[in-house]
């Protein structure tokens, strides 16, 4: 999801309150916080030092790429928009490779969408800001699906909560989980404070997590998601599964994992970080940090989930009547746009039915014959863009169905519609039928 300005510290989450060490600046930092480089590079600078201040930072550390969210107009508004004008015309250029978070409409399909000119016309403009300042445009939450797969180790200002999760966990990189302008200060400037994420420290599991039950539908790690974020907060669980769920077992743990643990990590990761704020997880055996051990601290507290219904029980409401369904959240892979494809097969729907993902990822999906499978459905496959910020109550939504925890949560807390969440296949008969026919 789109978070504009927030920036959260994994567990312990107050290392300023041990001590306020001085800040050390090489000598080519301390020019650029006095303005040698610019006016741009010095407000750029004062943000990333301001930051590690705040956190406690040593020092700042290089990092190899970013990822900038606070891309809708939605968000923004007209007074984001300044700002961002503002820095653009002072001279900002990113200096490392750099990408954004969705937008707040399809870029190309917006009239389709049913977005409203005006808005269109503000978030074509936030983009080109953006652009102007050498970011590309991917407007995805999913960086790691575009060609930005960082290495184990690397120093990363990742903004999208379940990116920022994929890419510590998963991946082993470092992140921690910057604020919009955060982000865009460190591409700018191509540092960020060490601290958090960036440290050994503080990457150890703060919790075990026993997981007892059965985890086998992509919904099922989203719900499983769903009840550790609750309890763990912004710590970091450290899972041990009692038996290895089917979408894991292909999966030896090494670099981006194919399908489908892809889409599964990706749901567990996104939902933890939208009910809780975890941005960084380890699986026992699997992901890169849990594998060269040491990963747990001494002090980690025992949590064991043995049933998942609570997390669906959380998720759902009562409502029956589906408009909307959301398939893409985060942005769908081309497996799970085939999975869509084949469920949709002689089908037609009754509610709008959105699959959402990159405009790369579309356009695989384009030329595999995928796109126009799901058309002829009647459903969507829209990039760019996110339900989450996009003008929902404008184009007269009012309930939603999705196999997304992350999407269920935000739909309801920050949409205020009625939401169902299950399974895709459930999904996907909702939209058939119009209707939501089970319990949960
Ligand atoms: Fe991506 Fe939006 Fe979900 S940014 S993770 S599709 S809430």
């Amino acid at each position: 999801m789109d978070k504009g300005g927030e920036v959260s510290l994994p567990w312990p989450d107050d290392p300023a309150e041990e001590a306020a060490p001085e800040l050390y600046l090489t000598r080519e930092e301390r020019e650029m916080l006095h303005g040698r480089s610019g006016d741009a590079v010095r407000r750029a600078m004062e943000i990333v030092v301001g930051l590690g201040r705040v956190f406690g930072a040593r020092a700042l550390v290089p990092v190899v790429s970013s990822q900038v969210a606070g891309v809708s107009y939605l968000n923004l508004g007209d007074a984001g928009l300044q700002f961002l004008g503002e820095w653009r015309d002072s001279g900002a250029r990113v200096r490392i490779p750099t990408m954004l978070n969705p937008a707040g409409m399809d870029l190309q399909a917006w009239e389709e969408q049913g977005v409203p000119r005006a808005f269109a016309l503000r978030q074509r403009e936030v983009v080109d800001t953006y652009v102007a300042m050498g970011i590309r445009p991917t407007c995805s939450c999913t960086p790691y699906l575009l060609g930005n797969v960082p290495a184990p180790g690397e120093h990363l200002a990742w903004s999208e909560s379940s990116a920022v999760s994929f890419a510590n966990s998963i991946l082993g990189a470092r992140t921690n989980r910057e604020g919009g302008p955060s982000a865009l200060a460190s591409a700018i400037v191509g540092r960020t404070a060490n601290y958090g994420l960036h440290l050994d420290e503080y990457r150890l599991a703060s919790s075990v997590v026993e997981v007892a039950c059965e985890v086998e539908s992509l919904a099922d790690f989203g719900a499983l998601g769903y009840i550790v974020g609750r309890l763990v907060r912004n710590g970091v669980p450290y899972f041990r599964f009692r038996r290895r769920p089917r979408a894991l077992k292909g999966w030896d743990g090494g670099g981006l994992p194919g399908e489908p643990a892809l889409s599964a990590l990706k749901q567990l990761g996104a939902a933890m970080a939208a009910s809780g704020a975890v941005a960084l997880y380890h699986i026992d055996g699997l992901t890169p940090e849990a594998r060269a051990g040491g990963a747990l601290a001494s002090k980690a507290e025992s949590i064991i989930v043995d049933d998942l219904s609570p997390g669906y029980e959380g998720l759902n409401s009562s409502v029956r009547r589906i408009d909307l369904v959301s398939i893409g959240c985060p942005h769908a892979s081309l497996a799970e746009i085939e999975r869509v494809a084949a469920l949709l097969s002689g089908r037609r729907v009754a509610s709008e039915l959105w699959v959402t993902t990159a405009r790369a990822t579309r356009d695989g999906a384009v030329s595999r014959g995928l796109v126009e499978r799901i058309e002829a459905a009647g459903a969507k496959v829209v990039a760019d863009t996110c339900l989450v910020v996009s003008p929902m109550k404008l184009l007269g939504y009012r309930s939603l169905a999705t196999n997304s925890a992350k999407m269920a949560f935000y739909a309801r807390s920050h949409q205020g519609l009625q939401v169902r969440f299950g399974t895709t296949e459930r999904c996907i008969d909702a939209a058939v039928r119009g209707t939501w026919e089970w319990r949960s």
